[in-house]
């Protein structure tokens, strides 16, 4: 008994730390920026409803499977599929995920440097006095449609990133984590609140929490997948190479539903903060929080604005959220890397560099978007990379690797690797349901639906 004691907490320390690198990846500016959008575009409860669904039903079945990939093979995405599979083209769906997470990478960090910016702003007291809904809008899109503000924001967030990983101090970067997650989650709680008890605040519950199943169509389903896989860092191999750090000893379904957990729970909170706080405020039209980009940017001000102590809070608050932010870069970087230190023998310092380069350049249209040119804005560009790269690409790698571990490397291996410190795998049914039938069938339907209705 004694020494199962210790084994437990021995256990628990390892899997402690992988639970935080995972949640690090996946809790960022996916929940805290674009859950809300996407819950405004989809008409509020009824998308929220959608999301846990796909949470549940296929997310955390698909971070199951990656991370079992990941732990079988030790490798990064490409590297796994060429392990299980050699000579066969289904290296490419690792390839596909190198690539996106590029795509990703390259507009993700416009926004991270939009965090840079309100942190700067924050600073100089510029949210100082009272906020209103006009002066809030009004700072956001100076800020915006500044190219050099925008892209000095930006450069610094790839930098930063582009650090962390070509010098291997992401354990450092963990460790911090540790403390500065659960801050942000404090931070986070008592925005809630306050966002809760403010005069006005019934509306906004009522569109985010009460559905009205009227609205319920494949496009929304569409969306909740994507921002489900957005969110939990999925389909792009990510959680492959996470998997590949975690011990034979832990329990692999359990990491995963904890990831799973706090990542969801994040994004609610920040639909609690963002919609009563928006139906309170005077001054705003529904068509404000439509497929509006800057929308967590707009809101949060004023929120902060009316806590004691707005200034600290509100410098806290936009650090803690650039944390969040940069441990997803960093898991946004480290599968492109790994894949080319692993697969083309580069060195850790000239692969980070080149694809943090790449991720610039390619991000510069993005970046602009947002009114500093006029063209780009009109096309929308940042929200067109979002839903190519955002959504279908990584829908099209989580059907892929179902796929293939369904019907190709098989159930029983998986199930073999799964065993691994987890010997009852309560969930077996939902799990091995999930990724035989229901993920792929929902991917595809949701894929050619959006294809013809688009
Ligand atoms: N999950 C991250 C977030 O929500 C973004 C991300 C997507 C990271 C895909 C890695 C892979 O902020």
């Amino acid at each position: 008994m004694a020494n199962d004691g210790l084994n437990t907490r021995g256990n628990w320390g390892s899997k402690l730390a992988f639970i935080f690198a995972a949640s690090g990846s996946a809790i960022g500016l996916g929940s805290i920026w674009r859950f809300p959008i996407m819950v405004g575009l989809n008409g509020g409860a009824v998308f929220v409803f959608a999301y846990l669904l796909a949470v549940i039903l296929i997310g955390f079945p698909l971070m199951l499977t990656e991370l079992t990939i990941g732990r079988h093979t030790q490798k990064n995405p490409v590297g796994a599929f060429k392990a299980l599979r050699p000579g066969t083209p289904w290296k490419l769906v690792g390839y596909t995920g190198v690539v996106t997470g590029i795509c990703i990478l390259s507009y993700y960090s416009v926004i991270a440097g939009w965090s840079v910016g309100y942190l700067y702003k924050t600073l100089i007291g510029a949210f100082r006095g009272e906020m209103t809904w006009a002066r809030s809008d009004q700072i956001f899109s100076s800020f915006t449609s500044n190219p050099l503000q925008v892209l000095i924001c930006f450069l610094l967030v790839i930098i930063l990133t582009t650090y962390v990983i070509s010098k291997g101090v992401k354990g450092g970067i963990e460790r911090w984590s540790k403390i500065l997650m659960p801050m942000l989650f404090i931070l986070i709680i008592i925005m809630a609140i306050r966002a809760l008890t403010l005069k006005g605040a019934g509306p906004g519950v009522s569109f985010y929490l009460k559905p009205d199943f009227s609205k319920i169509n494949p496009k929304l389903f569409f969306y909740a997948v994507g921002q489900a896989f957005f969110s939990l860092s999925l389909g792009m191999g990510t959680m492959i190479t996470y998997g590949s750090y975690i011990s034979k000893d832990d329990n692999l379904s359990s990491s995963a539903g904890w990831v799973c957990f706090s990542t969801t729970l994040v994004a609610l909170l920040a639909g609690i903060i963002i919609f009563p706080t928006l139906f309170a405020t005077p001054g705003i039209n529904p068509q404000d929080f439509q497929a509006n980009t800057g929308l967590m940017f707009q809101v949060f001000p004023l929120i902060i604005s009316k806590l004691p102590g707005g200034y600290i809070f509100g410098l806290l608050f936009f650090i803690l959220l650039l944390v969040a932010a940069l441990t997803s870069t960093i898991s946004l970087l480290e599968v492109p890397t790994a894949f080319l230190i692993d697969e083309h023998n580069w060195k850790r310092e000239k692969a980070a560099a080149v694809i943090g380069t790449a991720a610039f350049l390619l991000g510069i249209p993005s970046a602009l978007s947002s009114g500093a040119s006029p063209f780009l804005t009109r096309i929308d560009l940042m929200m067109k990379m979002d839903l190519v790269f955002g959504n279908i690409m990584l829908a099209v790698g989580g059907l892929f690797i179902t796929i293939f571990v369904a019907y190709v490397w098989g159930i029983p291996q998986a199930l073999k690797e799964i065993s691994h410190g987890n010997r009852s795998f309560k969930i077996k049914p939902l799990w091995i349901f999930s990724v035989k039938i229901l993920a792929p069938l929902a991917i595809i339907a949701i894929l050619i639906f959006t294809i013809i209705l688009a």
